[in-house]
């Protein structure tokens, strides 16, 4: 069944929402705390082993159980079953979206055109796991009969984003081989990964959904090209493995059937390291922990479909995104996690939040008129409180921001860690509280300043506060809190997507820069350059003089 067409501005609820903003736009959240000391009793979730603590937004009550009734009416309850049970929700391209499936267990069922795919999944999975042991325990040699050392996976996008952040956030629990990833088609990229790696001992994963891509193609035939130069054509079988839904165009550029792992189109390339685009991350950490990530992941799908809204961690924030977005008008969102490991987590939620719920034109085919996805950033903490957070404390914008940390450290190193989770917590409670007028001048008094410098000084140093903060506390960071993580900010994608009436599983927008890059090749090949305007015509021309 088609998805429901309903224009979010014309239900009764957003109209509600809009009335509810007028009267508590101005509310102080720091006046919120202090006439309520409940009040991370009353808005905190904690399921599995994290903890959601959305106290310190601008909402009451009375908001949240609008924005629900905003879900409600919308008819995500609805919309949420066809997503699970394969309806054909990515209408634009006429194909379900089923990456909950691909971490579904073994005895679920889910339908692709009346065929039930879950024993398909499994015999991919089983392929993954073998293909990583022979590879990890040493099985599968080289030309040279040696063992592989490295792996380069060769993919971008979606093909790359999503490995590459898993792989970097799970290097705690990686075995002896060396993981790289080449995306950019600029050959510097290529080449400063050929300098680090040996034709004998490594193995190339080249991943694209379509295995049409410029980018990943190109990079492709330069690295088969340069292991030629030690190898026989022969030898490639050994060393390159794929993994597409184009099985013509892999065997085409010389990848034997048996080297080839199948993915399907109900797969969106953003949503799709669950599958064997994974393989380089089951390479990494082993199939172990690859199916652990899976089983995370699934962990907060059922999590999603199950729980009541005003438990539901992917619904409540993503609804308080749209009551950011759309009532307060904030344009951006920045994702802070308190780990290292994860900082590639902003990139890769980039292109999933970016590349799904970027869209202007509505479910019914006409421009929407109101706003939909937003901007999103970020880098871990505490990097970043020395890099951006000066804007998000006293800039002008408003930047609703999560937080994500964990109790545990994985290398145990508890003065670290104390030391990290201090800040974790001092900048959410910073953001609330600020710092007032009194207590600026109090600190001068301190500090011996004259009340001339003093008074001076005062306005600079206040901070306003107020300003809004998720905060997701999770045990430790491992396979399956990642998978778990990842999965929520999947769900809230959908949610978004839902509630702004877009389709959130295509990406039409990324197709023109393709085309005319194409045709600028061809004419920079040609030399022959007068078809654009007359901005780009020119920087052409110096391009090539
Ligand atoms: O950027 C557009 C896009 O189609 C992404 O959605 C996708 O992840 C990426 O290109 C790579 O595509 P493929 O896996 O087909 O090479």
């Amino acid at each position: 069944m088609a998805l429901a067409i309903n224009n979010p501005t014309n239900s009764v609820a957003w109209k509600k929402l809009e009335a509810h903003f007028e009267e508590i736009k101005n509310l102080s959240m720091k006046e919120m705390f202090s006439s309520d000391s409940a009040r991370a009793e009353k808005f905190h979730i904690e399921w599995n082993d994290f903890i959601v603590d959305y106290s310190k937004n601008k909402i009451t009550q009375e908001t949240i159980d609008l924005l629900l009734e905003l879900a409600n009416e919308i008819g995500l309850k609805k919309a949420i079953e066809g997503y699970f049970s394969g309806e054909i929700i990515n209408q634009t391209e006429n194909r379900a979206v089923l990456h909950t499936a691909l971490r579904a267990t073994e005895n679920e069922k889910v339908y692709v055109e009346g065929k039930n795919i879950v024993p398909e999944i499994f015999e991919v999975k089983k392929s993954i796991e073998v293909f990583t042991n022979e590879i990890v325990e040493g099985k599968r040699k080289g030309f040279t009969g040696k063992s592989f050392t490295d792996v380069v996976n060769i993919g971008i996008g979606g093909s790359d984003l999503g490995p590459a952040m898993i792989v970097e956030g799970l290097q705690y629990y990686k075995n002896h081989l060396n993981v790289h990833f080449v995306s950019n088609v600029d050959g510097d990229h290529v080449n400063e990964v050929l300098k680090k790696i040996n034709p004998e001992t490594t193995l190339f994963v080249i991943v694209s959904k379509t295995f049409t891509t410029q980018e990943t193609l190109s990079n492709a035939e330069t690295i088969r090209e340069w292991f030629l130069q030690e190898a026989k054509l022969e030898d490639v079988a050994k060393h390159f493995v794929a993994v597409s839904t184009n099985i013509k165009n892999v065997t085409e550029f010389g990848i034997a059937k048996e080297n080839i792992f199948p993915m399907w189109d109900w797969v969106g390339g953003r949503f799709s390291l669950w599958s064997a685009v994974g393989l380089s991350i089951s390479l990494s950490v082993g199939y172990d922990n690859f199916n652990k990530l899976l089983k995370g992941a699934n962990k907060m799908d059922n999590h999603f479909k199950e729980a009541p809204f005003e438990d539901n961690i992917p619904v409540i924030l993503a609804m308080l995104s749209i009551w950011y977005n759309n009532f307060f008008n904030a344009e951006t969102e920045a994702i802070i996690p308190y780990t290292q490991y994860l900082q590639k987590l902003a990139p890769y939620l980039q292109q999933g939040i970016m590349e799904s719920n970027g869209k202007s034109v509505g479910r019914d085919g006409k421009l929407v008129n109101y706003q939909t996805g937003t901007i999103i950033w970020g880098e871990p903490g505490t990097n970043s409180q020395h890099a951006f957070f000066q804007l998000i404390h006293q800039g002008t914008k408003l930047i609703p921001t999560d937080f994500i940390g964990f109790k545990k450290s994985l290398h145990g190193n508890k003065g670290h860690h104390d030391k990290l989770m201090s800040n974790f917590f001092a900048q959410t409670e910073a953001l609330l509280m600020g710092k007032n007028e009194n207590k600026v001048r109090e600190e001068l008094n301190e500090a011996g300043m004259s009340s001339e410098r003093a008074d001076y000084l005062l306005p600079f140093k206040v901070f306003q506060g107020d300003k809004p903060t998720n905060t997701l506390l999770i045990d430790k960071l491992s396979p399956e809190s990642l998978g778990a993580l990842v999965a929520l900010y999947e769900h809230k994608i959908f949610v978004q997507g839902i509630v702004w009436n877009i389709f959130s599983y295509d990406q039409w927008g990324v197709e023109l820069g393709k085309q005319l890059a194409n045709s600028i090749l061809t004419e920079l090949n040609d030399k022959k350059i007068n078809t654009h305007d007359s901005s780009t015509n020119f920087l052409l021309r110096k391009y090539i003089s």
